[in-house]
């Protein structure tokens, strides 16, 4: 067929909303033809072909958790798109081999679940000021997208864990942030549906431009942090430390006290790292949120229980949760019910994805079957975690239900579960190394604002916003799957235009 599938994927496309996240189309697709659990797209002359996976057992052997399996490499887009944030192939999402693991072991100290918990009391600040900012907007009766102010408590929570810094940036203007939301509006475009935007000129200026900004910014802190942690002795070490230790030890044979200048080369690496970890960790948490918020003032039984586990953990003193939280971090793993409702706010609206390269002259296998999937070179091997999520055979009868119960009784026939098919994070050693701060920073956040706010959707105002300069494109409309908040892809799956809202005060 000379146009391969095209013409499918056009109509899938036709028949979703627009900008409809990319893994959103490929579930529709699934669904519509009734496809196998693995099948092979051919997108020539559009793009690469794919093999989309919808089987845990095959998907395991990809990501190299299957035993004699190896983790495919990340597919050549992801670092084209890193290569756009960092400008260097190094980071953690996408580099490979013995680069990768030297640093993802350096790292890993760092985003510790030991480590977090140790955060808990910087985290909370951030989550006061952000529940402080939508209360004044409450006041104020403000419009706005959550989705702008949840990502800026995000980077800044990500700032303290990564590097001990305060960008401070959800009351003020600060230049790194300012120059990664001019880099995203830039990768945003031509990144799907327009593509004639990608040959604009200005872009590779504008890449370069913020690039340079972020960078000077990052290496600054860089140095300050480095006289600090020499000067001031033993104190407690964040991730930048953490890697730098094991960076001197194992590449330079000398401990931090043989050392009197920050390496250039760490200098130079870790500011691609720091980097990722802003990109890789700012929308992903970000829209989570959001979709949590969504979900639990759409049901509003589910908001009354989440409201009573806080009564009856953090106690009756809406404005005191903030200070139980600080002084007792560990309070944190008492909320069953409200991590039931974040883990499946990630099972239905999971951000972020698993592009996988194919290896020419490889199979992946299907031990149930026996069958085998070639892969062929650059092919897109992708197991697509909505299309998981949503299956009945996986998730039972009521797989496309939010239903937080499914995740506390599992022994209930109705919530029988593949916990194999669950992947919001990914899996295997390239899994997201944010995950622990990412949960941790989801259960704050409910714990500190849903007992004293409620957030109601305003997609009906969305028209009023369209001149508000936060680049979201503004010709998104309809619903998918039920939802006006549907997952459109602007570099990762994000709610349509940013989530309009406005914030009730409940006290
Ligand atoms: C709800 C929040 C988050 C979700 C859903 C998420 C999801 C994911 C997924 C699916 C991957 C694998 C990508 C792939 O296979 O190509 C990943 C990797 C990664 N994530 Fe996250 N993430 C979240 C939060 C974070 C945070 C908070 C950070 C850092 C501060 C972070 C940093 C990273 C990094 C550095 C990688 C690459 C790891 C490696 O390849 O070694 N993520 N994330």
């Amino acid at each position: 067929m000379l146009w391969g599938h095209l013409k499918v994927m056009g109509q899938v496309q036709m028949s979703n909303p627009p900008r409809a996240a990319a893994q959103t189309l490929f579930y529709a697709l699934r669904e519509k033809y009734n496809l196998p659990d693995v099948f092979y797209l051919d997108l020539w002359p559009i793009t690469v072909s794919y093999m989309v996976i919808i089987n845990p057992q095959v998907m395991n052997q990809a990501f190299g958790v299957s035993k004699g399996s190896q983790s495919l490499p990340k597919h050549f887009m992801v670092k084209r798109f890193m290569e756009q944030v960092g400008g260097y192939e190094g980071n953690l999402v996408s580099s490979e081999g013995i680069q990768w693991k030297k640093w993802r072991a350096a790292f890993n100290p760092g985003f510790s679940l030991t480590q977090v918990m140790s955060l808990v009391p910087q985290i909370t600040e951030d989550v006061v000021r952000f529940r402080d900012i939508l209360l004044e907007k409450a006041k104020n009766k403000e419009l706005f997208r959550l989705e702008h102010d949840t990502t800026l408590m995000v980077v800044n929570i990500i700032g303290k864990l990564a590097m001990d810094h305060d960008f401070d940036c959800q009351r003020k203007s600060n230049k790194f942030i300012d120059a990664l939301h001019n880099q995203v509006q830039w990768i945003k475009i031509g990144v799907r549906t327009r593509p004639s935007e990608a040959f604009d000129p200005r872009r590779p200026y504008m890449f370069w431009k913020n690039n340079r900004t972020m960078d000077k910014y990052i290496g600054d802190i860089l140095e300050d942090r480095f006289v600090q942690y020499k000067s001031k002795g033993k104190q407690k070490k964040i991730a930048i430390d953490l890697a730098l230790e094991a960076y001197m030890k194992e590449e330079k044979g000398k401990t931090m006290e043989q050392t009197t200048k920050l390496d250039k080369q760490f200098k130079a690496e870790a500011i691609e790292h720091i980097k990722a970890f802003v990109f890789a960790g700012h929308d992903t948490t970000s829209s989570t949120i959001c979709y949590a918020f969504y979900k639990t003032m759409q049901n509003p039984e589910i908001a009354a229980k989440v409201r009573a586990e806080h009564d009856a953990v953090l106690g009756p003193d809406v404005w005191d949760a903030p200070n139980v939280i600080a002084a007792e971090p560990h309070i944190l793993n008492k909320l069953d019910y409200t991590l039931a409702v974040i883990k499946e706010t990630l099972r239905l609206y999971p951000a972020a994805n698993n592009l996988r390269e194919g290896i020419e002259g490889q199979n992946l296998k299907d031990p149930a079957t026996g069958q085998e999937y070639p892969m062929f070179k650059h092919m897109v091997v992708w197991p697509v975690n909505v299309s998981m999520h949503r299956e009945e055979r996986f998730f039972g009868p009521r797989a496309n239900e939010f239903l937080p119960e499914r995740w506390l009784h599992p022994e209930r026939a109705e919530f029988e579960m593949d916990k194999e098919a669950f992947f919001p994070f990914s899996k295997g050693p390239r899994n997201c190394i944010g995950q622990e701060l990412a949960m941790q920073e989801m259960k704050i956040i409910m714990a500190v604002c849903m007992r004293v706010l409620d957030v109601e959707m305003a997609y009906d105002e969305l028209h009023k916003l369209a001149d508000d300069g936060s680049g979201y494109p503004g010709d998104t409309k309809g619903e998918q799957f039920g939802d006006e908040a549907y997952q459109v892809q602007v570099a990762t799956a994000k709610p349509r235009e940013g989530m309009p809202v406005r914030i009730k005060a409940r006290v």
